[in-house]
């Protein structure tokens, strides 16, 4: 029997989630244009105002601004006929600095679209996707999603959440950021500590690349450096500091990371894993959070660590006592949760 309220809520939400996917295209052309930006600069505008202020063509925008109030992305004013970005709809999408910037989610969105015929082969032959071979965008959409959090806590919260950590920091530490991908985090955490010294390490060629970019833009070149290498064979010791953000999961041997990072840490060295947050239950993770983790865990985390050695696969949202299991098989003294946020747990393992 099929009960007629059931079935109407589930379709309200299938037309709230499609029109959420047919979004993401929408939103990345509003972003490219520059239309977010100009919205947010210039106020409530007609379409025919802003066309001739982006000099774009007034029909596309017309129809890209009707989207846009429909989808409770802008403010549409009926008596005037403006549209306009309200100051919460500006964090989202035109505020590049604010803690809930999402422009990275969407670009994400789309690279895991683009990952999907490889990770479909790879659901019947069990073997990965190699970090290097996924969407052509993915490393920038990984950047993007992840810079606002650290921007907005790692300097002010994370750190501080450290046992003894800012001190040394202060006074200047030899610290290693590994997994570091486009080295945003790197970047952040030389630009507060100028006396420390950073090196970011990543195995994927060309995102060190963007990472040494990122660097010289910020004017951070004289205290980081970067360097091609895996977690499990980093080439250098003696560190203050070990950092992993959002990198454990994704590693194919995160057990053997975690040897290899206690035997480069100083005796009384700290290592901070941050990680996507999540309950250890399933259970503890049917919510959007979850919701989103394991899209991305499916289409990028799991192809990428089972593309390695070991291929661990521990997901995106394996849980605090699933990554206590293998940072404490490492035989560190200590781990504990230092601080949290909604989207990251901030793990502390001493050596
Ligand atoms: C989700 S991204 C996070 C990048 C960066 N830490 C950030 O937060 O923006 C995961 C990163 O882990 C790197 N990675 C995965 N497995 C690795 C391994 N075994 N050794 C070194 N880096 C690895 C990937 O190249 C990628 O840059």
């Amino acid at each position: 029997m099929i009960d007629e309220g059931k079935l109407h809520t589930f379709i309200g939400q299938m037309l709230g989630d499609l029109g959420g996917a047919s979004s993401v295209a929408m939103v990345r052309m509003g972003d490219r244009l520059g239309l977010y930006k100009a919205l947010h600069e210039g106020g409530p505008v007609t379409s025919a105002a802003l066309a001739s202020r982006v000099k774009l063509d007034e029909r596309y925008l017309r129809e890209w601004l009707s989207h846009q109030a429909a989808s409770g992305y802008l403010a549409y004013d009926p008596m005037v006929g403006t549209f306009a970005l309200t100051p919460e709809q500006a964090m989202v999408f035109a505020i590049e600095d604010s803690p809930v910037y999402m422009m990275g989610g969407f670009d994400a969105a789309a690279a895991m679209l683009e990952n999907q015929p490889k990770v479909q082969a790879a659901f019947k032959t069990g073997g990965g996707v190699a970090w290097g071979d996924q969407a052509t965008c993915l490393f920038c959409a990984v950047a993007r999603f992840f810079r606002p959090g650290y921007a907005n806590h790692l300097v002010s919260h994370w750190l501080p959440a450290l046992d003894g950590v800012m001190d040394k920091l202060e006074r200047g530490a030899k610290v290693a950021d590994v997994g570091c991908g486009h080295g945003w985090s790197t970047v952040l955490m030389a630009k507060a500590f100028p006396n420390s010294q950073f090196v970011g390490f990543d195995f994927h060629e060309g995102s060190i690349d963007d990472a040494r970019a990122h660097a010289r833009q910020h004017g951070t070149d004289g205290n980081t450096r970067f360097a091609v290498a895996k977690a499990k064979e980093l080439p250098e010791k003696g560190f203050d500091l070990v950092t992993c953000f959002d990198c454990l999961h994704d590693m194919g041997d995160p057990a053997g990371a975690a040897r290899h990072i206690r035997a480069a840490l100083k005796p009384d060295g700290t290592w901070m894993v941050v990680e996507p947050m999540a309950g250890d239950r399933l259970e503890d993770n049917l919510n959007p959070v979850g919701r989103l983790f394991y899209a991305a865990s499916t289409l990028v985390c799991v192809p990428t660590s089972k593309s390695q050695e070991v291929g661990a696969a521990l997901g995106a949202q394996a849980g605090e006592q699933r990554l206590r299991e293998v940072i404490g098989s490492a035989g560190f003294a200590s781990v504990r949760r230092a601080t949290e946020t909604p989207f990251n747990m901030i793990l502390e393992a001493r050596a």
